[in-house]
């Protein structure tokens, strides 16, 4: 087991170390830059009915339901196809209404949720077809698969607590979000060229995210004791830090919320005093601004704030009681590295309080029974 572990102490904590060469991994022989062009190998549709599909379904469970969250932002920005994001539980038994030319994509790293797979069979017996974002080779969901599969190549990931697989996730995603737009003639190829540039230099910003991991032991050293904590975020980092706070309580076991920033004073505010460490996730983007306010209101309540910013920033700089740079990239692609400190911050929490790492209690890798 140790030799498997690569020598780190937890398969979580090397799944994350993983994450510069898994991303680059799911991009490998779909980008050409040159010519500014996305190949999705393992599509079943062709251009002309990715051109046509008018509406997306995404279904998944846990981390990968998170992953969804984001793609919707990824292809309604870039493919400009609306897409409607459901808990696969949800989603099989509420008699779902599926248009024609609509298309369910399934999100799943075992391939063998029993949820989304009962999503994946309600899509077919209403004429939809299903493309599936996977991790494990020849699964279940493989085979329900009538729209294709895109496989994130992340390779197996032992640890309960979902990592590279999420950030592999996302990073097809946007490849998918690009495949749309192209066959729908949205973006020129010289933007394509340019969105396919910033998608490249992840990789290198992910290993340099990597590179000195202290501060996540500064805090967890500082904060271990926390009982309850917020994650915040806006627009594309919304559901960024909805992952960060189910991270947080999966392996750590602290109770922790994640939030719209925006939503903070429909309820959370109550809660907010110096007990409460909030995560804010302030890289730059069109709601910045926003974010910054959030801050300060959170600041007024006694509240801690740990907030992740990119180096240039100066505003959140002064204002946060903790800062984490995370370099700069595209306002959408920033959805990507912002998670990487979350993991990190969040195995460094569950390392301090001693907790099971790679099995947390009463949660399994994969979900195959209601
Ligand atoms: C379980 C795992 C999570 C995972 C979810 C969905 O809850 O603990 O890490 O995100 O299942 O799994 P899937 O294999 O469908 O991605």
């Amino acid at each position: 087991i140790s030799a498997a572990k690569g020598g780190y102490k937890h398969f979580m904590q090397k799944e994350i170390f993983e994450q510069p060469r898994t991303t680059t991994d799911t991009l490998r022989g779909r980008v050409d830059i040159e010519h500014g062009r996305v190949t999705l190998e393992g599509l079943a549709l062709s251009e002309e009915q990715l051109a046509q599909i008018e509406q997306i379904h995404a279904v998944a469970c846990g981390t990968a339901w998170h992953a969804c969250l984001v793609l919707k932002y990824f292809v309604e920005s870039l493919a400009r196809t609306p897409v409607e994001v459901d808990y696969a539980s949800e989603f099989r038994y509420r008699s779902p209404v599926l248009r024609p030319n609509s298309l369910l994509l399934a999100l799943t790293q075992s391939g063998e949720t029993v949820d989304t797979l009962a999503a994946m069979a309600e899509a077919r017996q209403q004429g939809i077809p299903t493309l599936g974002i996977l991790n494990a080779i020849g699964s279940q969901a493989s085979r329900l698969a009538d729209g294709g599969v895109i496989y994130i190549h992340a390779g197996p990931e032992i640890a309960v607590a979902s990592t590279k697989v999420f950030t592999g996730m996302l990073m097809a995603g946007y490849l998918l979000a690009l495949q749309i737009a192209q066959a729908k003639g949205i973006l020129t190829p010289a933007q394509m060229q340019t969105h396919l540039q910033s998608l490249i230099e992840l990789p290198g910003k992910i290993s340099l995210l990597l590179k000195d991991t202290s501060l996540y032991d500064h805090l967890a050293e500082q904060y271990h004791h926390v009982t309850d904590m917020l994650f915040l975020g806006r627009w594309v980092n919304a559901p960024i830090a909805l992952e960060g706070a189910l991270k947080m309580k999966e392996i750590s076991y602290i109770h922790a919320e994640g939030y719209p920033a925006g939503e903070m004073k429909h309820g959370p505010i109550a809660l907010i005093d110096e007990r409460m460490p909030v995560v804010c996730i302030a890289t730059r983007d069109p709601v910045y601004e926003k974010m910054l306010s959030n801050i300060e209101q959170v600041r007024a309540r006694g509240g801690r704030v740990i907030a992740l910013i990119n180096p240039e920033d100066t505003q959140i700089r002064e204002k946060a009681d903790h800062i984490i740079e995370v370099p700069s990239t595209t306002p959408l692609l920033s959805s990507i590295l912002n998670t990487i400190p979350l993991q990190l911050f969040s195995y460094a929490m569950a390392l301090r309080r001693g907790a099971d790492v790679d099995q947390p209690r009463n949660l399994a890798k994969s979900v195959t029974v209601e």
